[in-house]
Parts: structure tokens; C-alpha cells; sequence
């Protein structure tokens, strides 16, 4: 897969346009995405990055990091996935970084999504879905979720998230309404966000391959 993922991350490059400042989302496949942005910096004007761990990659390859306050609505984000459905809605969030790569998600104005082929389901869910959570509220939002999904909440123990909160991770659930549960789960009090990326999903998925397959 690890050629797979490089195939897909090198192929966004073509969505970038002189002058960008392109969003940066957070993973494996995106670490060779932000490789290759490395090797053409000079045409971007910089990045807004969505995880510690992707900052510290971009800086490493001399690529500017800009805070969203400053640079506004972007054109272009890029990002990895755990799942992704024929309709391009998304588990996100197996890295942890899912509060901030929804944030950049809904402030772009394309989303590619880029993936190794393993990554296709008919259906989300046999990823198990991450949510984080405010600390104070992990078991009020596993009991509420048990209690409405009946699916298993697990608290991913030893993980803090880059904005200081804690990740459940929602075991055997069959999302045939992703837009739905993505908004019941959002109402809880404590859910700082949800991996599932349905009400916004991805404009464009490039599974890796030789060629990539640009869906
Ligand atoms: C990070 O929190 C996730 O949303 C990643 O985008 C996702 O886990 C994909 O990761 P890989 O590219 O490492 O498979």
C-alpha cells in the first residue's frame, strides 16, 4: 500500500495553482503529498496544516505554515482518509487529527482526497468512526452513543489529541445515513467533532495506481 499512497499523494500535485496557499491535511499518504509540495515550494505562497505532526514535516521541507485566521477561505485542501464511499463521504481521524482537518475542510473551497485502494468501501463504518471529546464528557458521549448506534464506544487510552482532548472510537457500526449520524452525534454535549466527513465530503478521490484513478 505504501506505493499505492505515495501514487495518489504525488498526483494531487497537479491541483496546485501558482500562488496557493494550499491546505494541508495529516497521514501517511500526505506525507508524501507534502514531499512533493517540498519539491515545487516555490510556486505556493505556503500552507495552513491541520496537525502538529504535518506542520513539523512542512517546516522540515521549508514550506511556510499560516494560521487559517489570516489567510481566509482557501481554494485547494488535500487530504488522506480511513474510508471513503462511492458518494465520496469519509471516515477521517485515525491519526487523531480530525477536528482540525474538518475545520480546513469546510474552508476550502476543493477537497481532494487522496487514497490507497484499500480505502474503498460500499459502506463506512467497519473503520471504527473517531470522535473527540472534551475529557470531562467521555463517558457521557460513550453512553450516549452505546445508546443510540448500540455500536461499542472504545476510548483510544494514551492519546491527547494537538487541542488537548481525548478520541473514542465507535466499533461495528453500518452507516447507511452518514449525514445523519454525523449531525445526531455532533449535538452531543462534550463531541468536539466527528470523523465523519458527509455533510461536506470530498470533491475529488485519487485512489493510487498505476495510474491513479481520479474519481
Ligand atoms: C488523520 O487523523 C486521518 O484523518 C488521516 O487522514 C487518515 O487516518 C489517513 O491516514 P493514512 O494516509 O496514514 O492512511
Amino acid at each position: 500500500m505504501t506505493e499505492a499512497k505515495r501514487l495518489a499523494g504525488e498526483k494531487a500535485i497537479d491541483y496546485i495553482e501558482d500562488g496557493m496557499i494550499v491546505g494541508v491535511g495529516t497521514g501517511s499518504t500526505v506525507a508524501y503529498f507534502i514531499d512533493a509540495l517540498g519539491r515545487i515550494k516555490e510556486r505556493i505562497k505556503g500552507a495552513v496544516s491541520s496537525s502538529e505532526q504535518s506542520t513539523a514535516r512542512l517546516k522540515a521541507l521549508g514550506i511556510e505554515v499560516l494560521d487559517l485566521n489570516a489567510t481566509g477561505p482557501l481554494a485547494l485542501y488535500v487530504d488522506g482518509a480511513d474510508e471513503c464511499d462511492p458518494h465520496k463521504r469519509l471516515i477521517k481521524g485515525g491519526g487523531a487529527a480530525l477536528t482540525r482537518e474538518k475545520i480546513i475542510a469546510e474552508a476550502s473551497a476543493k477537497f481532494v482526497c487522496i487514497v490507497d485502494p484499500a480505502k474503498r468501501v460500499d459502506v463506512l463504518g467497519k473503520f471504527p468512526l473517531p470522535v473527540e471529546v472534551v475529557p470531562m464528557a467521555r463517558s457521557l458521549v460513550a453512553r450516549e452513543i452505546l445508546g443510540m448506534t448500540r455500536a461499542q464506544p472504545v476510548w483510544r487510552e494514551n492519546v491527547v489529541t494537538d487541542n488537548g482532548n481525548w478520541i473514542l472510537d465507535i466499533h461495528g457500526l453500518a452507516i447507511t445515513d452518514p449525514v445523519a449520524l454525523e449531525t445526531a452525534i455532533n449535538q452531543i454535549p462534550g463531541v468536539v467533532s466527528v470523523g465523519l466527513f458527509a455533510r461536506r465530503p470530498a470533491d475529488v478521490v485519487i485512489v493510487g495506481g498505476e495510474p491513479p484513478i481520479v474519481l
